[in-house]
């Protein structure tokens, strides 16, 4: 075993879109557990799009990451050394460990252990049954109070986040589940395989506002969005009485100053139709995460929640397979191998 580890720091601050310059490949020395510690190899590591909103050297919702530290992301792995009795060597866990090849834990925090009775790809721990997942059930029935018969529309629809959400709100019984997504492969399979009873690709449809007052002529009842200010704008006056936004990412807007973000201007309908917005921060549902992820679980096994994903090889592809989430390169959840399963 090599008594060195790799890791991802980020070098500059991103200006505009992140680029793979803005980050560095870094080796240091293999870290070895202290007290009541357990080091983790890292097996599959995630690239996020919220992690931009650290990025720009501003505060946002999350301080800024300073110069020279490695990129946030969530990791599932092995425990290969160990002072923790919880955390033997050998244990498989899933936790916010980074863009990096091993990190030190000490059992708090976001960490869990990935059971031996759920025969599922390792990957999925930090896609379907990790944060996306998981942001997809609590901004639905927790943020946006789904209820069955909703008509639910949601943005950045191909994504993990929004391919769940969408499947979760059809399989609790939604009326209509209509999804924006930026490519037709992308829609066709929201249609076909996720379920979604319609998909409009806003990049090649002239007339958005129309094309989503077409495929939802009653309205909205439910708006799970991912995208940002302008569609969040664009939707207000679709809602229905009572309508319900869940404000769970701004991935349009992360790479925005905020001279340049736009603003949410059409306010009537809050009134007008009694509309709720709220945002989401997934980790304030901490102690509900086993239900969920054993309920979806369960309808991953019954084949009943469709995930797309795809893999890269090594961490210093790791930038690469970050930046292009901005320009809607990834189909699904974008997950990078550091290193073996076994
Ligand atoms: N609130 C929370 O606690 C929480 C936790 C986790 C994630 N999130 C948020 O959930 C959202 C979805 O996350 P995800 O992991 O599923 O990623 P994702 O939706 O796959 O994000 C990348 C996708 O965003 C779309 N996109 C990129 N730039 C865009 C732009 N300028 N305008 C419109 N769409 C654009 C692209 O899809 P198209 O091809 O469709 O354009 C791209 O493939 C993110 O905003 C993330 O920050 C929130």
């Amino acid at each position: 075993m090599t008594d060195q580890m790799q890791q991802i720091v980020l070098k500059q601050y991103c200006e505009g879109a992140p680029n793979p310059s803005d980050f560095e490949l870094v080796s240091k020395d293999l870290p070895v557990p202290g007290e009541d510690q357990f080091r983790i190899r890292h097996i599959w590591n995630s690239v996020d799009p919220g992690t931009r909103s650290r990025l720009s050297g501003g505060d946002s919702y999350a301080a800024a990451l300073p110069l020279g530290k490695p990129i946030d992301g969530f990791s599932v792995g092995i425990v290969d050394a160990s002072e923790n009795d919880a955390y033997p060597v050998g244990t498989k866990v899933f936790c916010a460990g980074g863009w990096r090849t091993h990190t030190i834990q000490n059992g708090k925090g976001f960490i869990g252990q990935v059971p031996d009775a759920v025969p599922l790809p390792l990957s999925l721990w930090i896609g379907v049954l990790g944060i996306p997942g998981l942001t997809a059930w609590f901004g639905l029935k927790s943020v946006a109070k789904f209820q069955a018969g909703d008509r639910v529309l949601v943005t950045s629809a191909a994504g993990p986040v929004g391919a769940t959400a969408g499947q979760l709100a059809k399989a609790g019984g939604a009326e209509q589940v209509i999804g924006i997504a930026g490519s037709d492969k992308k829609c066709q399979w929201l249609v076909e395989e996720a379920g979604f009873d319609h998909a409009i690709n806003y990049k090649t449809t002239p007339d958005l506002d129309a094309a989503i007052s077409e495929a939802m002529p009653k309205g909205v009842d439910l708006l799970f969005d991912n995208v940002g200010n302008e569609m969040v704008n664009r939707v207000l006056p679709k809602m229905r009485l009572n309508g319900r936004i869940c404000i769970s990412g701004q991935v349009a807007d992360y790479n925005l100053s905020p001279e340049e973000t736009p603003g949410i201007v059409n306010t009537k309908p809050f009134i007008t139709h009694r509309v709720l917005m709220q945002g989401l921060v997934v980790f304030d549902f901490a102690r509900e995460f086993p239900v969920a992820l054993n309920e979806m679980a369960t309808l991953i096994g019954k084949g009943e929640l469709k995930l797309q994903e795809e893999r890269f090889e090594g961490i210093d592809k790791m930038p690469e397979a970050f930046c292009g989430l901005f320009r809607g390169e990834n189909f699904g959840r974008r997950v990078v191998q550091v290193s073996a399963e076994e």
